[in-house]
């Protein structure tokens, strides 16, 4: 396994698949202090500025089904959770499909990015960033995302790192079997709340009824069909 640290990088995500391509073992790690290009979902970019955040990336090199890649990403917002509440103290709450959330804020997005040979999953890189500190962000991320030392007061980053790659580590092992699925139910603050898909299409509003162990979203629309959703994103209703 190997960790590499960097002062300054484009995007951890995008030299973890550097080092994934160059046949880096499963477990190898990528962390950076600063991103100059800080990627998030949908084509996003994630504020990654020096002392604001903990970015890292992991590589994985899972024997999974393509069908169940969205496990991974929600094994690592459960390992997320639990490396919190383990170094932090807090209990967090999960958004389909991996952000972790503290009290109706954004505390940590996650990038999942896998490449697949054959059918079969080659690699996936699990991109983590977690708000250490919100007090230099723009307004307009500042009114959505909470951080660390708000939530908690100051966290000690090296032992957040550790746990976070400690409890991934855990819930590794469980991919395929859905186990960690019935805490990630437990943690959605989704469930039973009306949301709005977007995802291919039109965005719509929908009632989530419930999570499988999958990790795909079921949703009840207005005209009471169920829908099972793969990608995409949702938000929250007020
Ligand atoms: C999101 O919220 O849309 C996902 C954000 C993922 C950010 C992390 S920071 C470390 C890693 N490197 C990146 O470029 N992105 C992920």
């Amino acid at each position: 396994k190997e960790m590499v640290i960097y002062d300054k990088i484009d995007s951890t995500n995008n030299a973890a698949k550097l080092l994934a391509k160059n046949a880096a073992p499963h477990g190898s790690v990528v962390i950076a202090l600063q991103q100059t290009s800080g990627k998030g979902r949908l084509g996003r970019s994630f504020y990654s500025p020096e002392a604001t955040g903990i970015y890292m990336t992991a590589i994985l090199r899972p024997t999974l089904p393509v069908q169940q890649a969205l496990q991974i990403t929600s094994a690592a917002a459960v390992a997320v959770s639990r490396g919190i509440k383990d170094a932090a103290g807090i209990e967090t709450q999960i958004k389909w499909v991996n952000d972790v959330y503290y009290q109706g804020k954004k505390l940590c997005g996650i990038l999942t990015e896998s490449s697949v040979e054959n059918g079969k999953i080659d690699y996936a890189v699990v991109g983590i960033g977690i708000n250490v500190s919100t007090d230099t962000f723009p307004q307009e991320l500042k009114e959505k995302a909470t951080c660390l030392s708000h939530a908690a007061g100051q966290v000690d980053s090296d032992l957040l790192i550790a746990r976070v790659l400690d409890n991934l580590d855990g819930v590794y092992s469980q991919l395929g079997t859905g186990a960690f699925m019935e805490e990630y139910r437990t943690r959605s603050c989704v469930i039973g709340k009306e949301v709005t898909v977007l995802n291919m299409g039109e965005p719509f509003i929908a009632k989530a009824v419930d999570i499988d162990n999958d990790a795909h979203l079921i949703v009840k629309t207005a005209d009471e069909r169920y829908l099972t959703i793969s990608s995409g994103e949702v938000t929250l209703q007020g």
